[in-house]
């Protein structure tokens, strides 16, 4: 997974593969919306810990994953010896070749300014080519983020004080902004998809702390467990109403080709 904003310790990557596999087995789904082909050149754009781009090599393309934490790329590269990784910025990435294919999951919206971002994968791709993505969407993590925002909000810390780490688009301005970097959008769905945290041990209280940082890290000093108790009691009812946690997320999932000409 790429990030704009990646918590000072950076991911704990073993936590990562351990609770939140989910995130990889949701975009096996994707992978049938790209229909990588022996020999196809790809890039995957958020990488993470590789388990994505191991299953698009195993369909035979070259594939070459990139992510902006030096960790996840690291626990990529031991994982999967074989395949090329590297560390870059989803905003400011350039490769020596172009690529038949650019896909991505569940990482576009760590990446705060889209336009250079979509500029970039233009310029990844060869003529012809496509962007192939699933992304958080309008709404998403809402139920989540109101009840942070009111558990900070009971310690003094106003909203404005949290730097909000998402890009959640509505539909209409992320097709505008692929139209507007050249890309012809031939398949777009928003949907809400409630996500079960099974892997979590400690359900939203892990989700929090994994994901949750740019919020916790604005909790007046030794308050942040504070902040998470208190937003998983704000939610418990919403999201955890038979003792299983779902987080409530929509997806943004699309084709966008690059003209041939
Ligand atoms: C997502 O996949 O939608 C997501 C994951 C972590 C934080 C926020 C959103």
């Amino acid at each position: 997974m790429a990030k704009a904003d990646v918590p000072e310790s950076g991911w704990d990557v073993g936590l990562y593969d351990k609770s939140f596999g989910f995130i990889a087995r949701y975009g096996t789904d994707l992978l049938e919306l790209l229909r990588p082909q022996p020999g196809e050149r790809i890039l995957d754009l958020g990488c993470g810990t590789g388990a994505l781009a191991a299953e698009i090599a195993a369909r035979g393309s070259q594939v070459i994953g990139i992510d902006s934490d030096p960790d996840m790329v690291a626990r990529a590269q031991a994982q999967y010896p074989a395949l090329r990784f590297a560390c870059a910025d989803g905003r400011s990435f350039g490769l020596d070749e172009p690529v038949d294919a650019v896909f991505s999951n569940a990482a576009l919206h760590w990446m705060k300014t889209p336009e250079t971002v979509i500029d970039c994968v233009a310029r990844a791709l060869r003529p012809g080519g496509r962007f192939v993505a699933e992304m958080g969407a309008d709404k998403n993590v809402a139920t989540i983020t109101e009840a942070l925002y009111q558990a900070l909000a009971e310690l003094g810390v106003a909203r404005a004080a949290v730097d909000f780490p998402w890009y959640f688009p509505r539909t209409g301005a992320y097709v505008a902004l692929l139209e507007a970097g050249g890309f012809e959008v031939t398949y777009l769905h928003y949907f809400a998809r409630p996500t079960p945290l099974d892997d979590c041990e400690n359900g939203l209280a892990d989700w929090l702390r994994m994901f949750g940082q740019n919020f916790l890290n604005t909790a007046p000093a030794n308050r942040a467990e504070r902040v998470i108790e208190r937003t998983v009691e704000l939610t418990r009812d919403r999201l955890c109403p038979d003792g299983r946690w779902i987080a409530d997320y929509t997806r943004l999932r699309f084709v966008a080709l690059k003209p041939a000409s």
